[in-house]
């Protein structure tokens, strides 16, 4: 049989993973600075949630969903996104009051592999439930902001206003005649989704030439989202925060409402450069069968953000044990594990292999120490220097010299 993962898919496995390990990490300490509680919620979820949620007409329901029947005959899928099921979670809570919740996970879309889109990806996001403010969606931004930072890599925000309930049908309509009369200069994908997704056309490479002239949402807006659209670009301004109006920008999924956006790549030069999106989805908790609730958040996908990261491989190691004749491998484990009560990362050779081959692992492993331990203590030996202690002084003595 074949070991290579399925199509699509990835084994995320050391050394590649350290930046995997840090950027999860980051994101894990900034949202709960931001005060976004965790949630989980399942990999699968009800057809339906994501038909209704997501939309039908939506390329992710249509063609990339991994659908199955389960035993019980149910119509299940693997999510292809969590702002459906984080949105049901909230309704199932009983859907009241504000919510920030935070989430880490993978997500399964059937798409034609490339760098930077996998049929299993994995991303980390954000919800903002249960409020209409436009500051909602400004803190959203400033976190996303802040975890593009922590991953070391270059992007530029692109925002829009998509309408809402009121004025995006009569703009749809104006679209829809202005497409009309383009019909017969259309490529076979925009003719496609010319009845049921308009705002995609807008969105098409090929057609983008034969478009200049387009009707734009962001002219047609309604007073109140010309109002909430005029509040996130004023606190965005008056954060520092720069930004790119592209009244182009259309999402993927059905459920986006007033703010859209994009933290974009500048550095990436394959296809697939949006490392980040989202925006607001008022709609959404009333399109799935809830009350009205209205959300902001957005999600990023890990694997595309490391393939623009600067982050490096894995931290190399503080300390590795070796042990001398008349020492075994569990005094190493001994040692090793006061150094890893004291903070710092250690490790050693489990099988009593010879000292020689015991320095050349320390080597590989790229540890900024050895530590020797023999019948007459523990010597730890650090940038040319060689220090002689008892084993119990080596982690103090270590932690201050790795620090200074
Ligand atoms: P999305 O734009 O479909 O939005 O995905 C967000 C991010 O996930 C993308 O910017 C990209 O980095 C990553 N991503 C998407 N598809 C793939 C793929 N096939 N392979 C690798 N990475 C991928 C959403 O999913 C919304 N739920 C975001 C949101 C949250 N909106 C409001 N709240």
């Amino acid at each position: 049989m074949s070991f290579q993962p399925p199509k699509g898919t990835d084994d995320i496995a050391p050394p590649q993973s350290e930046p995997w390990r840090r950027l999860l990490r980051d994101f894990d300490a900034l949202a709960s600075r931001y005060g976004y509680g965790l949630i989980i919620t399942p990999v699968f979820e009800s057809t339906d949630l994501f038909e209704r949620g997501v939309g039908e007409d939506t390329e992710v329901v249509q063609k990339q969903m991994y659908t199955f029947t389960d035993r019980g005959g149910r119509s299940i899928t693997l999510r292809p996104e969590n702002t459906a099921g984080v949105m049901r979670a909230y309704l199932a809570g009983g859907g009241a009051g504000i919510s920030k919740v935070a989430y880490s996970g993978p997500m399964f879309r059937y798409e034609r592999p490339q760098a930077g889109r996998r049929r299993q990806f994995w991303q980390v996001g954000v919800e903002y439930l249960g409020t209409e403010s436009p500051i909602a969606d400004v803190e959203t931004i400033v976190l996303a902001r802040d975890f593009l930072g922590a991953a070391e890599t270059p992007t530029e925000l692109v925002l829009n206003s998509l309408g809402d309930g009121v004025c995006r049908p009569a703009y749809l309509s104006l679209l829809n005649r202005y497409l009309e009369t383009k019909r017969g200069a259309l490529c076979d994908d925009s003719l496609a989704r010319l009845p049921s997704n308009p705002l995609r056309v807008l969105d098409c490479k090929v057609c983008a030439p034969l478009l200049v002239d387009a009707p734009l949402m962001a002219d047609h807006l309604c007073a109140p989202c010309v109002q909430h659209y005029e509040a996130v670009k004023n606190a965005l301004t008056g954060l520092g925060i720069d930004y790119r109006q592209d009244s182009r920008l259309v999402r993927g999924l059905d459920y986006y409402v007033r703010t859209a956006f994009e933290f974009v790549s500048t550095t990436l030069t394959t296809a697939q450069t949006a490392l980040l999106g989202g925006g607001r989805y008022d709609g959404l908790a009333e399109v799935i069968g809830g009350k009205g609730a209205p959300g902001v958040g957005w999600a990023a996908g890990v694997d595309r953000i490391l393939l623009a990261s600067k982050m490096t491989a894995a931290p190399p190691l503080d300390a590795y044990v070796v042990v001398e004749a008349g020492r075994s491998p569990l005094d190493a484990l001994r040692l090793a594990g006061r150094l890893r009560d004291a903070g710092l990362s250690a490790d050693f050779e489990p099988e009593g292999r010879s000292v020689k081959s015991q320095f050349r692992s320390a080597e590989r492993r790229g540890a900024r120490s050895t530590v020797i331990l023999s019948e007459r203590g523990a010597q730890v030996r650090i940038d040319g220097d060689k220090a002689d202690l008892a084993a119990e002084e080596v982690a103090t003595w270590l932690s201050i010299r790795l620090q200074g």
